[in-house]
């Protein structure tokens, strides 16, 4: 009644299917694109800079991550555990991906719901080799048991398994290799603080910037063959809230409209016809960011509407909500969250074309 290390049912997924499947993932790539299509997962993944000078933007990120990388690989040691956190489709899963290959490391992708038991985690855990890459995505989402023995393994690269069942039942400790854990989180304020203080360095993606987007852009443009040129970049950068999923997406809905339409080049013109037509505003809110203003402002005439309530006026799940939708329109400065409730701001009653009420 050995412990059971077999590999078999173990949560390794594959790069592109790291989202599939789930109600809050499905809600994103939603929002993500209005006309989501599997072959959306494929583009990511052709579009995805392998090097870090091929990462555009997040400058201070990208400066402090080769520092680290270059003194671990002056030490011959793995790097430090990295917590990458942010909203989706800003670059975590790729980021991991850039430092394994830049610390010549193999990187091995699971992720927190995979993991469901220990057994699971100790299958993985024991298969790494030295100088590894583990990256754990949606690491929020991985159970406290698993989690507690996640914790020696990252502190001591130790591993406690219990060997047997009942009276016969005893602890064994193995020697795990050196390597580095990169998790990555859509939220930072759930995960616990042991597993948190866990983690060498943590960094914030922030949302780019159009100028950035706009090199993104470019560069997805000449990987795909498209004819565009930088005001063309920029108005579809413009118009991607600042995400670049987002803008390599509408990069390719408006190559297809600029064919079909037009030339097959894109102009600001072409671009921003092209995303008009697809319902992507000039602050590039689609039709459920524009619904969700419009719930607040018209439906609950401008009151605190707490998070369940909004979500179900959006026929939304409210993780959905919280994780894609709000922080966008937060940081354009279109609603709040009060102790309340959630709260349109007078810039969303302007955005939609309406009068605040009392001012
Ligand atoms: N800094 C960047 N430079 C160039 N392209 C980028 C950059 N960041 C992201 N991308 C592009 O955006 C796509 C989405 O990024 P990625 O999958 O890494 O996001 P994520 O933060 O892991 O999202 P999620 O939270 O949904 O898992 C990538 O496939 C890549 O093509
Ligand atoms: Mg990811």
């Amino acid at each position: 009644m050995a412990f059971d290390l077999d590999i078999e049912g173990i949560g390794y997924i594959a790069e592109s299917g790291a989202s599939a499947g789930r109600a809050t993932a499905e809600g994103r790539e939603r929002a993500v694109a209005p006309t989501f299509t599997e072959d959306d997962l494929e583009l990511d993944f052709s579009l995805r800079p392998k090097r870090l000078d091929d990462y555009l933007g997040q400058t201070k990120v990208k400066e402090s991550l080769g520092i680290m990388i270059e003194a671990a690989q002056a030490r011959g040691e793995a790097a430090d555990h990295i917590l990458l956190s942010g909203p989706p489709g800003l670059g975590k899963t790729t980021l991991a991906t850039v430092v394994a290959n830049e610390l010549g490391a193999s990187i091995r992708t699971t992720s927190g719901p995979a993991i469901a038991r220990t057994g699971d985690l100790a299958a993985i855990l024991t298969n790494l080799e030295e100088g590894d890459v583990l990256f754990i995505d949606e690491i929020h989402r991985l159970n406290r048991m698993v989690e507690e023995v996640l914790y020696p393994a990252l502190e001591d690269f130790e591993l406690d398994i219990v060997v047997g069942k009942g009276p016969a039942a005893r602890s064994i400790r193995l020697d795990l290799p050196r390597f580095t854990l990169i998790g990555a989180t859509t939220r930072t304020g759930l995960l616990t603080g042991p597993l948190r203080d866990r983690f060498g360095v943590a960094f914030r993606l922030q949302y780019y910037t159009a100028e950035e987007l706009a090199l993104i852009v470019t560069r997805s443009a000449s990987i795909l063959n498209v004819d565009i040129d930088g005001e063309g970049a920029l108005e579809i950068a413009r118009r991607s809230r600042g995400t670049p999923r987002l803008a390599n997406r509408l990069l390719k809905r408006v190559r297809d409209w600029a064919q079909v339409r037009g030339d097959g080049a894109i102009t600001e013109d072409v671009a921003a016809e092209a995303l008009t037509f697809f319902e992507v505003d000039h602050l590039g809110l689609d039709a459920v960011d524009n619904r969700l203003l419009e719930v607040l402002c018209v439906q609950f005439t401008g009151r605190p509407v707490g998070l369940t309530t909004l979500a179900s006026a959006l026929a939304e799940d409210p993780d959905t909500v919280e994780d894609v939708y709000e922080p966008y329109l937060m940081q354009q400065g279109l609603m709040m969250r009060t102790p309340k409730g959630r709260q349109a701001t007078p810039g969303a009653w302007e955005h939609l074309g309406l009068t605040p009420p009392e001012l």
